[in-house]
């Protein structure tokens, strides 16, 4: 078996353990990350659906761009499709990341990624579409009111969170642009700026970028599929995938691809970035199931954040993310233990 030295290929990052002082001082080590570069995303004035989440006065809120400001105060609670499980504390959400672009440690994406520009923003849309462009975010945007869904967020490797999304059903996008009958699969890219994104320039060699994820049409058009540009109230944080993401529950995280530019249907199966660095630990289909461990450990429980030393908190992790019962049928007959 081949050993890959990457963050997403160990349940535990040293990185994970080490930093205690730096996170029991939380202020100190917010100020750092936050200090190097003018931040122009981060305000402290409050959204008016953030007062709902417990946001700590020290902590930054991102606002995005006025016209998304708007859209984000708007949000109404979705809750036929929220988990009523304890949210991950906003510190947890916006320092604990994975966003390679910015570095492989968990602190990196929030040290590194602060003065990143997601506005103005574009998305192409190509392939086997009546409607292909290249569409301002705004545009994107403009007719989708925004829900707020509270989601399991299940990484592979064995952490979850419960995270408050701002977003909307791909699937309403999806028919906006009036896919054709060839559309069988969607794959979405992450933007490629090696001036911006530390992690591209080199080094962490083994990801072919830019990052790209990959759907099949009806898991794209399944409901629980969310386009994400906000977390608890505010904008999404650039370390999380501003200004718009891919939220997929039931799958583990790296199927959530980050800061989204293309869109494309095809019809054949596209390239994942993470099956295409070790297909024998990461397939494409990548549904959380604790029956079908990863090679080099258990996904039979999961350590659910905030968790310690003293306190793991792990918790069993459920089929499908406890998703099962709204897209087990998307499986029907396949044998997962082979489409993993
Ligand atoms: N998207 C891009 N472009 N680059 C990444 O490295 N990491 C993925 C996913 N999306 C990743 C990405 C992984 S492994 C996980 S677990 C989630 O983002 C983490 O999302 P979060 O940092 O918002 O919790």
């Amino acid at each position: 078996m081949k050993r890959y030295k990457t963050g997403i290929s160990q349940p535990i990052l040293p990185s994970e353990i080490t930093p205690e002082s730096v996170y029991r001082d939380r202020r100190r080590f917010m100020q750092a990350a936050l200090s190097v570069a003018a931040i122009p995303m981060v305000g402290f004035p409050s959204l008016a659906g953030a007062a709902e989440y417990d946001i700590p006065a020290d902590l930054p809120r991102y606002k995005g761009p006025l016209w998304l400001q708007q859209k984000l105060a708007d949000a109404v609670r979705n809750n036929d499709f929220s988990t009523s499980e304890a949210l991950a504390p906003y510190y947890d959400a916006i320092t604990h990341n994975n966003f390679y672009e910015f570095g492989t440690d968990k602190r990196d994406p929030v040290r590194n990624a602060q003065g990143f520009v997601t506005d103005p923003w574009k998305v192409e849309i190509s392939g086997e579409v009546a409607k292909p462009g290249s569409y301002n975010l705004e545009d994107i945007l403009a007719p989708h009111a925004l829900e707020d869904r509270v989601y399991r967020l299940r990484c592979v490797e064995a952490w979850s969170m419960v995270i408050p999304w701002l977003g909307f059903p791909l699937a309403d996008l999806i028919k906006r642009f009036e896919p054709t009958s060839k559309a069988k699969y969607v794959q979405f890219t992450t933007l490629m700026d090696k001036d911006q994104m530390p992690g591209q320039r080199g080094f962490f060699g083994t990801i072919k970028w830019p990052y790209v994820e990959g759907l099949r049409m009806d898991e794209a058009m399944n409901p629980l599929t969310l386009m994400a540009v906000g977390l608890y109230g505010n904008a999404l944080p650039p370390q999380n995938g501003a200004p718009l993401r891919l939220v997929v529950p039931w799958k583990y995280g790296f199927k959530s691809i980050k800061s989204i530019v293309r869109i494309h249907f095809s019809d054949t199966i596209p390239a994942t970035s993470w099956n295409d660095i070790a297909p024998d630990e990461y397939g494409f289909y990548a549904n959380v199931n604790p029956q079908v461990d990863h090679p080099r450990w258990s996904q039979a429980t999961e350590r659910r954040l905030p968790s310690s030393l003293l306190t793991p908190n792990i918790i069993d992790t459920l089929p499908f993310n406890g998703y099962a019962d709204q897209v087990a049928h998307l499986y029907r007959g396949m044998d997962l233990t082979k489409w993993f």
